[in-house]
């Protein structure tokens, strides 16, 4: 009974956390809202896979000038291109040393 008490608080806790983080984004939402962004650069690392690519197509959707930091340049070209051909966004490069401040500004 010692133990039931916490337990059954952190499950309400979460249950509040996630019901609120849903109706926050249904008014905001970063990523996924309609809101144009092509004056925007946005800088993805991992772009080529899961969330990065995920990311990279949302936001080439709303019209950002997306860089891809990729490992894998040959793999990087072939989602480049599938996001260009599902956006029709061409403002989209790959790079791949992006460590180096000098490479991006
Ligand atoms: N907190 C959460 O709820 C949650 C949920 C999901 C994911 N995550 C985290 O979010 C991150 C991304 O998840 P994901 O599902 O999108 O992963 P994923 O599909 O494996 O994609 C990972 C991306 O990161 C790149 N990458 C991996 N290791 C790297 C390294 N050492 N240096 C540079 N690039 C590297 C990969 O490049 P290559 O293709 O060249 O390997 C790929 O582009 C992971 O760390 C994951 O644990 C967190």
């Amino acid at each position: 009974m010692k133990y039931k008490i916490p337990s059954i608080l952190s499950l309400v806790f979460a249950a509040v956390q996630y019901m609120f983080n849903r109706i926050i984004r249904l008014f905001w939402d970063p990523v996924c809202n309609e809101e144009d962004i092509s004056e925007k650069t946005v800088i993805i690392t991992g772009a080529n896979a899961g969330l990065g690519k995920c990311t990279a197509l949302k936001l080439a959707q709303r019209g950002a000038n997306i860089v891809m930091g990729c490992r894998n340049m040959a793999e990087g070209e072939k989602v480049r291109q599938e996001i260009i051909r599902e956006t029709g966004n061409t403002s989209i490069v790959i790079q791949q040393n992006i460590c180096s401040k000098s490479v991006l500004f």
